[in-house]
């Protein structure tokens, strides 16, 4: 693993910087492999990222788009982060609805709609032996120091043999990628702003603590580690 860790003056620094990695990242792919494969986070902090990507014009028929979690709601509900994403960059440029490979939310049984998406990623990624390596996995981290939907000690963080499990957030339901599928990516890009990260970062990038707690510690890609984090969230680690 080779791991980086950059403060961004601000979050128009940061976004900038993410920008920039990401197209290098979508170039490299589809020079080596002929398509680009990555997997969006939610929350609030990507969406600037996400409105930033629509304004760029890029080889949309070669890059296909999935995510690494997703809250348990139907797609047009407002906390839905596929609804995000396609309202601020998804629905603004010429991808192909093919690939658009988003969770799905409406079986009403949260364990069969896992399954129905691991079967479909294992029809998208045939060649996989044990797990996919997406080309860029974006995450956040929460105040709680959880990432994608693998929230402090809950059973999503034990689960090792399956690509796609239920996430619990207080009770509620989540759909979210394992953390062997996340650490099996090729690169995967931390993006967090805020100063109300500081605490779960200094637990997060210390040389000890406790992943259970911690859960975004569990994250240790086999390829590259990107943390990009504006001052206001890395000044903690500026000062260590
Ligand atoms: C989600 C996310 C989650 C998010 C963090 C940070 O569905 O909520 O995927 O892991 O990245 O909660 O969220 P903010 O960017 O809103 O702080």
């Amino acid at each position: 693993m080779e791991k980086f860790v950059e403060v961004l003056a601000d979050k128009t620094a940061l976004i900038a910087r993410s920008r920039d990695l990401i197209l290098e990242k979508i170039q490299t792919a589809i020079s080596q492999r002929g398509q680009f494969t990555i997997a969006l986070s939610g929350g609030g902090t990507p969406k600037p990222l996400y409105e930033a990507l629509a304004a760029e014009s890029l080889p949309w028929d070669k890059i296909h788009i999935f995510w690494g979690d997703e809250r348990y709601v139907p797609p047009q509900h407002p906390d839905s982060n596929q609804l995000m994403a396609r309202q601020a960059w998804l629905d603004r440029v010429d991808l192909p609805e093919t690939h658009i490979h988003p969770m799905p939310t409406e079986a009403d049984n949260p364990t069969a709609d896992a399954q129905a998406h691991e079967a479909q990623l294992k029809a998208f990624f045939p060649e996989a032996q044990d797990f996919p390596a997406f080309d860029l996995i974006l995450l956040g981290i929460g105040d709680d120091g959880h990432t994608a939907s693998l929230f402090p000690h809950t059973e999503a963080l034990e689960v090792r043999d399956r690509w796609v499990t239920i996430g619990n957030k207080d009770g509620q339901p989540r759909i979210t990628f394992t953390i062997p599928l996340i650490n099996h990516a090729r690169c995967v890009l931390f993006l967090v702003a805020g100063a109300s990260k500081q605490t779960a970062l200094e637990h997060i990038l210390a040389e000890e603590g406790d992943p259970l707690q911690y859960p975004a510690r569990f994250i240790q890609p086999q390829g590259e580690l990107y943390w990009l984090l504006d001052r206001a969230a890395g000044s903690v680690i500026e000062d260590r």
